[in-house]
């Protein structure tokens, strides 16, 4: 993974009120909670007492509580009560685990995975979530296979007539022009690729590079924001979003949502049906043949034949490489 980016990881409604709640993401078991004022925190879900799971405990106040030993752990990790030696014993600095800042917004909940910082850098968002028109509804796949793969496939646009050739890649336009493409460096790293692609029927033409493509002002119909987020401009009134929640090396979850207008409330029941429907029926057709890429992580330098058309996966690659040599701590992680 690449460190010191705000990752978002899970939807705000898997972490209830009172009850702590256990996932896996980034590699590690982890536990989420509500603070008294409904606030979400997240530490790794391992006691350090005897090693017991968190999240198998209670929610005490703003602390979650060890369900071997009671021990309780404030939203910085801290130890702040242990049973057994009393409420008026002061409890070792040496009793905590380790806890990680979280963010909600969007529904979404974002984990900043990386040093601790005084002030942290903004989340990873892009402008149309934070208009009041939209609503949206998600629904979620797991695939087995590294993060970087399900967001490759995402960014591919010669897959389009092979993988989804009756549904969004139906008409047989297999000659991919461009794609046109922009990269932007963003304070804090949540780097934006931007992307336009033209394909075409095949029919003797030669196809146009990335740098021959005429500019344009229309909207980039596909942006992706560092280190996971993903957006695809279909029109004034309706997008597709989706955050690729790395589980582990060979893991992920995606969250997949539209975002749209219809809000009365049986026809949004109707769209949203549908919609999620569609949208899972396209997504198995995605996941079907990506599982079976392998290596299951991309690199920079792989190996692999890349082509003209596979331009946003290459700038993928570099910008993500670049990330991560950025922080001399990512150097052997992906
Ligand atoms: S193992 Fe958690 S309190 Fe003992
Ligand atoms: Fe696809």
């Amino acid at each position: 993974m690449i460190h010191n980016q705000w990752y978002a990881l899970l939807e705000s409604k898997q972490i209830p009120r009172h009850r702590p709640v256990g996932v896996t993401r980034m590699g590690e078991k982890m536990v989420f909670w509500r603070d008294m004022q409904g606030k979400a925190a997240c530490a790794v879900d391992l006691c350090p007492h005897r090693g017991a799971a968190l999240s198998a405990g209670k929610v005490q106040g703003d602390c979650v509580e060890c369900p071997f030993h009671g021990f309780q752990f404030d939203v910085r990790g801290r130890c702040t009560f242990i049973p057994a030696i009393g409420r008026t014993a002061e409890v070792p600095q040496a009793f905590r685990v380790r806890s990680y800042p979280v963010m909600e917004k969007h529904g979404l909940v974002y984990m900043w995975w990386g040093e601790p910082r005084a002030e942290y850098p903004p989340l990873p968002e892009f402008d149309f979530m934070t208009d009041s028109r939209y609503v949206f509804a998600t629904i979620r796949d797991r695939w087995k296979t590294h993060y970087s793969r399900a967001i490759e496939n995402q960014l591919d646009v010669v897959h389009l007539p092979f993988v989804h050739a009756n549904t969004i890649g139906s008409g047989n336009k297999t000659l991919v022009n461009g794609p046109r493409y922009r990269i932007t460096d963003q304070p804090g790293g949540m780097d934006l690729l931007e992307f336009w692609f033209d394909n075409k029927v095949d029919q003797g033409q030669k196809p146009r590079k990335p740098a021959e493509m005429p500019p344009t002002d229309d909207h980039p119909l596909i942006q992706f924001r560092f280190p996971n987020t993903w957006h695809n401009w279909l029109g004034d009134t309706f997008h597709l979003f989706i955050t690729f929640a790395p589980v582990d090396d060979e893991n992920c979850i995606l969250y997949i949502r539209m975002y749209h207008t219809v809000r009365l409330p049986v026809a949004r029941q109707i769209f949203e049906l549908l919609g999620n429907i569609g949208n899972f029926y396209i997504e198995r057709q995605d996941r079907r043949v990506v599982v079976t890429q392998q290596p299951l992580r991309t690199e920079l330098r792989m190996g692999e034949k890349l082509i003209t058309g596979d331009a946003p996966i290459i700038e993928y690659r570099r910008q993500r490489h670049k990330l991560i040599q950025g922080d001399g701590r990512n150097r052997e992680e992906g």
